[in-house]
C-alpha cells in the first residue's frame, strides 16, 4: 500500500491572520501544533541539503530516484508550513523570531560542519519517529470529513510523509550503513527537535496563557480530554520503540488501506502532480 512517491503542488491558502488557539479551548495542543509547523521550513530545507549531498554516492537507481521524490517532496512541504507560519505571526509572538534562528543556525551548521553520515542519521531519526507516529495518529483513515484548511494540510503533508518513508532509511543504510551510529544520532535529532517544539510551545503559552479555570471546569476538562489523550500515547508507544531495534526497517510498515484512499483525494486536490521516477517505488 502506498507505494509510489506523488509530488503533489497543493492549492492551500490561509487567512492574512490565524488565531493561534486553533483548537477550540485548547492552547496546549495549539500551540505544540503551531511549534511543529514553525520547525518545518528549517528543517526540512536541512534534509534537502542532507540528501543532495548525498545523491553523488548513491548508485543504486531505485533508491536514487527515492532520493529525487523525497527533494521534491519536501519542498513542497515547507513552502506550504511558512505560507500557514506567515499567518501565525502576524497573531504576535516576538519571541518565536529569536527561537526560529537559533534553529535555523543549528542545521545551516549541522550542512557545514557535520560529517555527511551524521546528516543523513539525523534525517532517518527524525522520519523514523514522525512515519511511525503518523501511522498512528491517522490510520486507519485519517481525520475525517470537512476538515478545516490547516488540518487538510497536515493530512496532506502526513500521507506523503507515508508514501516516502523509506527512502531516509535506504540512503543512509546505502551510503553508511551503520546501525549504532544510527541509532546514537537518530535518537539525538529526535532530542533535538522535540525539546525546540516544547520549548517553542511552551513560550507561546508564557504569552498567550490558557485562562484560569475554576475546580469544576478543571475536572470538566480532564473528563473531556485526558482519557482520549493517554490512551493515544500509550498505543503509540509500541511502533515508536520498534523504531529502535536493530531489525528495525521502514519497508516493513504496513500502511492501512485507507492512506490509500486520502493519497489520491489529495491527487484530485492538487494543482498538479507528478511522479518525478517512475522507478521511486523503493517499498
Ligand atoms: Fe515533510
Ligand atoms: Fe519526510
Amino acid at each position: 500500500m502506498l507505494d509510489t512517491i506523488t509530488v503533489r503542488q497543493m492549492p492551500f491558502e490561509f487567512p492574512d491572520e490565524i488565531d493561534p488557539v486553533f483548537i477550540e479551548g485548547n492552547h496546549e495542543r495549539s500551540f505544540a501544533f503551531i511549534a511543529g509547523s514553525l520547525l518545518l521550513p528549517h528543517l526540512e530545507p536541512y534534509l534537502i541539503r542532507s540528501m543532495k549531498a548525498a545523491q553523488k554516492h548513491v548508485t543504486d537507481p531505485v533508491v536514487r530516484d527515492g532520493l529525487k521524490a523525497f527533494v521534491a517532496q519536501e519542498g513542497q512541504h515547507y513552502r506550504i508550513h511558512q505560507k500557514f507560519n506567515e499567518s501565525i505571526r502576524r497573531a504576535g509572538f516576538p519571541g518565536l523570531e529569536a527561537l526560529e534562528k537559533e534553529l535555523s543556525d543549528d542545521y545551516h551548521r549541522f550542512s557545514r560542519s557535520r560529517s555527511l553520515r551524521f546528516n543523513l542519521a539525523y534525517a532517518e531519526g527524525f522520519e523514523a519517529l514522525t512515519m511511525n507516529a503518523i501511522k498512528r495518529i491517522m490510520e486507519p483513515n485519517g481525520f475525517g470529513e470537512d476538515l478545516p484548511m490547516y488540518m487538510q494540510m497536515i493530512e496532506w503533508h502526513f500521507v506523503e510523509e507515508l508514501e516516502h518513508r523509506t527512502v531516509a532509511f535506504d540512503v543512509y543504510e546505502h551510503v553508511c550503513g551503520s546501525y549504532p551510529y544510527r541509532l546514537v544520532v537518530g535518537t539525538w535529532a529526535q532530542w533535538h527537535f522535540t525539546s525546540w517544539i516544547r520549548r517553542a510551545a511552551k513560550y507561546m503559552m508564557s504569552v498567550r496563557p490558557p485562562p484560569k479555570l475554576d475546580a469544576e471546569e478543571k475536572a470538566e476538562r480532564k473528563r473531556a480530554s485526558r482519557l482520549p489523550e493517554a490512551s493515544r500515547v500509550r498505543d503509540m508507544l509500541p511502533g515508536l520503540l520498534h523504531i529502535y531495534l536493530p531489525s528495525y526497517t521502514p519497508h516493513d510498515a504496513e500502511i492501512a488501506p485507507g492512506m490509500e484512499a486520502l493519497a489520491e483525494k489529495y491527487s484530485e486536490m492538487a494543482i498538479k502532480t507528478s511522479d518525478p521516477s517512475p522507478a521511486a517505488r523503493s517499498v
